[in-house]
């Protein structure tokens, strides 16, 4: 499951009970308000257990992750604030659309920036293995059957000594530690850089300034290294392929 398509449809389930929020009345905004309440709740859970903590050490996504984590903690002060309520008054309501844009903001920095530079800095494997974390954390929160067990190995660092963070997340949320095991005893393999990107996606990288860890000409001999293989060539390819196609649907 693709951890970006997984959030997007949660913002837009969001969207959607805000819209019934404001054309409710009496009672029945009270418990709109309260569906608002469990889907946002469950929704920054998941983000900041799973998501956040494999976007913080990247350097393109550090600072955007970072702020996320604040607005996530307005969001949790208005929810709090406006819990309890026993009607909804005028002040109630005034407070409830200033949920709904910091809400807003929020997801149109995360769907117009960060899910970009996320998508830049993860593998596709790793996206899905977010994604499938995430699904199974929410099924979790919701009381639901979990619906698949997460594959949490990383399929781009198979290390023996370290398990890398997806393992990490997956065993600190309960649904890795037999997979992290397994993973360890398997060959090392190095974590996806410049060489194993396309050169369309280091080039554009350069272009953005995002990443002072290599230069341009490091980025493009190892670009060239990679060309001679034809295996990471293929993953190559398939990955900018399937990035392509993720963007395309954004952009829709
Ligand atoms: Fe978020």
């Amino acid at each position: 499951m693709d951890a970006f398509e997984l959030l997007k449809a949660d913002h837009k389930k969001v969207a959607e009970l805000f819209d019934l929020l404001e054309t409710a009345s009496g009672k029945r905004k009270l418990d709109v308000f309260k569906r608002i309440k469990s889907e946002l709740e469950i929704h920054t859970h998941v983000e900041e257990t799973i998501l956040y903590p494999a976007l913080e050490k990247p350097e393109e996504t550090h600072d955007l992750t970072l702020e996320a984590y604040e607005e996530h903690n307005v969001v949790k002060t208005l929810l709090a604030e406006l819990s309890g309520a026993k009607s909804a008054t005028d002040e109630w309501q005034a407070k409830a659309k200033v949920l709904r844009e910091n809400v807003e903001h929020h997801v149109k920095e995360e769907e117009n920036e960060l899910f970009d530079k996320a998508d830049d800095a993860l593998s596709d494997e790793e996206i899905e293995s977010l994604g499938e974390l995430m699904a199974a954390e929410k099924a979790r929160k919701q009381g639901q059957a979990v619906p698949k067990k997460a594959d949490t190995k990383d399929k781009t660092k198979k290390g023996p000594a370290k398990p890398g963070i997806i393992s990490k997340i997956a065993d600190f949320i309960g649904l890795g530690s037999s997979t992290s095991k397994k993973a360890a005893k398997k060959t090392p393999a190095k974590r996806k850089t410049a060489a194993t990107k396309s050169p369309t996606k280091a080039g554009k990288k350069s272009r953005a300034a995002v990443s002072k860890r290599s230069s341009a000409k490091a980025r493009s001999m190892r670009a060239s290294g990679s060309k001679s293989s034809g295996a990471a060539k293929k993953q190559s390819g398939a990955r900018t392929r399937n990035k392509s196609t993720r963007k395309r649907a954004s952009r829709s």
